[in-house]
């Protein structure tokens, strides 16, 4: 990868499908990828008969599937390597993932580690396989992560409890489907979750400083899509226009990060995931109005520009408030102490989070007093 300090990086995904009913060509875009696919998925989505689904479309379109349902919440290098095994043998030459950001990611690290070889721990940092893996198509039935286009993803390292972040160019999908008729029975926690992770994609590219006026287009109009729909897809599920309406936010955000990256929100919710192993969107919703408080000086105009989205003056000393009272309606706690963390937690959360890439971007450098305070305050 060959950058300056004055060009601009846009990082696009190969193909997206967007839109009701998109599943059903699950089987005709997968075509040409390969005869045998290892399909990445949890046990829920088995349950919910959409995996079969899915099995069946490839299964006409001359695709045959097995099927690794061990996916957790925040994958681990041990679930990957499971995925890797899974599918060792067989002749696997295509990956499908089916799910939200940890079927994703799983997926993205198996099709990498099995083409290239060697452990998955190798790859963490920036660019690090040598050659392709192999082809993904993402299935993506929440609405947040953007892992079903971005070029990173996030795997837990147990032993060394912290969250390894692989920004790879070879670990974006081949091709995402987002049908939001696959949302309409996401539970709440889900919904609010995922959904909040998308806003602080959202809100975090937008203050990044690898931002650029691609990004801020798709970073705005994502806050305004997740102010308008995400209480109405907590609340009625299957309100299908809120369904959608998150859908899209989740893609959009995930095409500003996949550029901009993200900033402290993301540090300082990664080191909570792999301390604590805390759902990450609930980590980033309860953290994001902190750190702006923290970021405000040093991108006043910027966050000034977003609170105005949320009604109101442009002064982003009351984003966030907004930012509180979105998370009110969404059903978030208030604070990190209601999900289990303790003042005790904040020494080892410091020093995971500053050694997470994504502060790289934050716009501007926190020390390590600033991220303990960070933590007390949010606590
Ligand atoms: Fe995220």
């Amino acid at each position: 990868m060959i950058a300056t300090a004055t060009a601009t990086e846009l990082f696009l995904p190969p193909f997206v499908l967007f839109g009701r009913g998109a599943l059903d060509q699950l089987g005709q875009r997968a075509h040409g990828f390969g005869r045998r696919a290892l399909v990445i998925t949890d046990r829920g989505l088995v349950a919910t008969g959409l995996v079969g689904r899915a099995t069946e479309a490839l299964q006409a379109a001359g695709i045959d599937s097995i099927v690794f349902d061990r996916v957790e919440p925040n994958p681990t290098v041990t679930q990957v390597e499971a995925g890797i095994a899974a599918g060792a043998g067989h002749g696997v030459d295509v990956l499908v993932s089916i799910g939200g950001g940890s079927a994703h990611d799983c997926a993205k690290m198996v099709a990498l580690v099995a083409a290239n070889g060697g452990d998955v721990r190798d790859y963490e940092g920036t660019d690090r396989a040598a050659g392709p893996g192999l082809p993904l198509v993402a299935v993506n039935t929440t609405a947040g992560t953007g892992a079903d286009v971005s070029r990173f993803a996030v795997i837990s390292d147990t032993e060394r409890k912290m969250k390894m972040v692989i920004a790879d160019r070879r670990v974006v999908p081949a091709v995402a489907i987002n049908d939001p008729l696959t949302t309409t029975r996401m539970p709440k926690a889900v919904t609010m979750a995922s959904g909040l992770d998308a806003l602080t994609h959202a809100v975090e590219a937008y203050a990044s400083t690898a931002a650029s006026d691609f990004t801020d287009l798709l970073s705005l109009r994502a806050v305004e899509l997740v102010n308008r729909h995400l209480t109405r897809a907590i609340e009625h599920g299957d309100d299908l226009d809120a369904r959608e309406g998150m859908m899209l936010a989740s893609l959009y955000a995930g095409l500003a990060i996949n550029s901009a990256l993200v900033g402290a929100t993301h540090a300082l919710a990664h080191a909570l995931g792999a301390l604590l192993d805390l759902p990450h969107g609930v980590c980033n919703g309860i953290l994001l109005p902190h750190v702006c408080v923290a970021n405000y000086a040093s991108r006043r105009q910027r966050y000034d520009k977003l609170a105005t989205i949320f009604g109101g003056a442009a002064d982003g000393k009351r984003l966030p408030e907004s930012l509180r009272r979105l998370g009110d309606r969404a059903g978030l706690p208030r604070g990190l102490g209601a999900i289990g963390v303790t003042r005790a937690h904040i020494p080892d959360l410091v020093e995971r989070a500053l050694a997470d890439m994504t502060m790289s971007t934050n716009p501007r450098p926190l020390t390590r007093a600033d991220v303990a305070a960070i933590y007390e305050r949010a606590l």
